[in-house]
C-alpha cells in the first residue's frame, strides 16, 4: 500500500499552486525526499526537498531528470498549461501544440521513462492531476488534453499494477491557483485538494473525485448528449 512515510517523492510543475502543497504535504506527511521539479527550480527552506530541473516537454529533460532522480517511489504529474479561450477552432496552433505537449504527451512520457525503475519498488504509486473538464469538452484542447490523460491513467493503472504500482487518478474543477485566478466561480483550496489526493493515495484508491462538480460530471457521463451539453438544442 503507497504510504507517504519514507517516500521519494517527485512533483512536476513544483513551482505552481498546487505542486507548491504537494511538495509541503509530502514533506508532512514524511517523505524522505521530494524532488520538486520545475523549468526554472526554486530554493525550498527543507533539506529534504532537492530542487530539480524538469521540462516536461522535453526528452532530454525527461531522460537526464530520471538519471539525477532514480530513486523516486512516488510520481506525481502535477504540471499542466492552460488556454486564454476555449474554442477548439480558435486556438491558436502553438496553444494547441503546448497543451498536449504539456498535459498529456508529458505526463505519459515521464511514466513510461520511470516505470522500470518503479516496478516492484515497495510503497510506488503514480499520480496523475486530470481535470473535472477531462469529462466535460468546454475547454477546447484543454478538455481533450485532460480526457487523453485519464486515458492513459487508465491503460498506465492496467499495466503498471502487475509490477506492484499504484496508479491515482484526480478530478477537480476551479482550484485557487494562479491557472484559475480570472474565474470568479468557486474554487477548491489547492491545501484541501491535496489532502484529499495524499489521503486516496494512502488508502490505496484510484480515483479521487475532489468536489461536487467533479462528481456531478463524472455521473452526468451516461446521460444524452444534448442533457449534457443542453446548448446543442437551443442551437437546432
Ligand atoms: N487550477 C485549476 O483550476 C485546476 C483545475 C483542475 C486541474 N488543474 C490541474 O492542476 C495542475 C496544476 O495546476 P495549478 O492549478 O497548480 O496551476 P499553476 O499554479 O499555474 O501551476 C502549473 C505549473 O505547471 C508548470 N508547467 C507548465 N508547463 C510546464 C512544463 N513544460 N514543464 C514543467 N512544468 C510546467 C508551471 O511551471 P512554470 O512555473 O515554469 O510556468 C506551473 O508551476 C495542472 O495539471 C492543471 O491542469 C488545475
Amino acid at each position: 500500500m503507497p504510504s507517504l512515510h519514507g517516500a521519494v517523492v517527485l512533483v512536476t510543475g513544483a513551482n505552481g499552486g498546487i505542486g507548491a502543497q504537494f511538495v509541503a504535504q509530502a514533506l508532512a506527511r514524511g517523505a524522505a525526499k521530494v524532488y520538486a521539479s520545475a523549468r526554472m527550480p526554486r530554493t525550498w527552506d527543507d533539506e529534504r526537498v532537492v530542487p530539480l530541473a524538469l521540462d516536461v516537454t522535453d526528452a532530454e529533460s525527461i531522460r537526464a531528470a530520471v538519471e539525477a532522480a532514480p530513486d523516486v517511489t512516488v510520481l506525481i504529474n502535477n504540471a499542466g498549461a492552460s488556454v486564454p479561450t476555449a474554442g477548439i477552432l480558435t486556438h491558436s496552433d502553438d496553444d494547441i501544440r503546448r497543451n498536449v505537449e504539456t498535459n498529456f504527451l508529458g505526463p505519459l512520457f515521464l511514466t513510461r521513462a520511470y516505470a522500470p525503475l518503479l516496478a516492484g519498488r515497495p510503497g510506488a504509486a503514480v499520480i496523475d492531476i486530470h481535470s473535472a473538464l477531462s469529462w466535460f469538452a468546454v475547454a477546447g484542447i484543454y478538455s481533450a488534453t485532460k480526457a487523453a490523460l485519464w486515458s492513459a491513467t487508465n491503460s498506465l493503472r492496467l499495466e503498471l499494477a502487475p509490477a506492484g504500482v499504484h496508479v491515482v487518478g484526480v478530478h477537480v474543477g476551479y482550484v485557487d491557483t494562479a491557472m484559475a485566478e480570472h474565474v470568479s466561480d468557486p474554487k477548491t483550496d489547492p491545501a484541501d485538494l491535496v489532502r484529499a489526493v495524499l489521503d486516496a493515495t494512502e488508502r490505496d484508491e484510484y480515483e479521487v473525485l475532489a468536489d461536487e462538480i467533479s462528481v456531478q460530471v463524472k455521473a452526468g457521463l451516461s446521460a444524452p448528449l444534448e442533457v449534457v451539453y443542453p446548448q446543442l438544442r437551443a442551437n437546432a
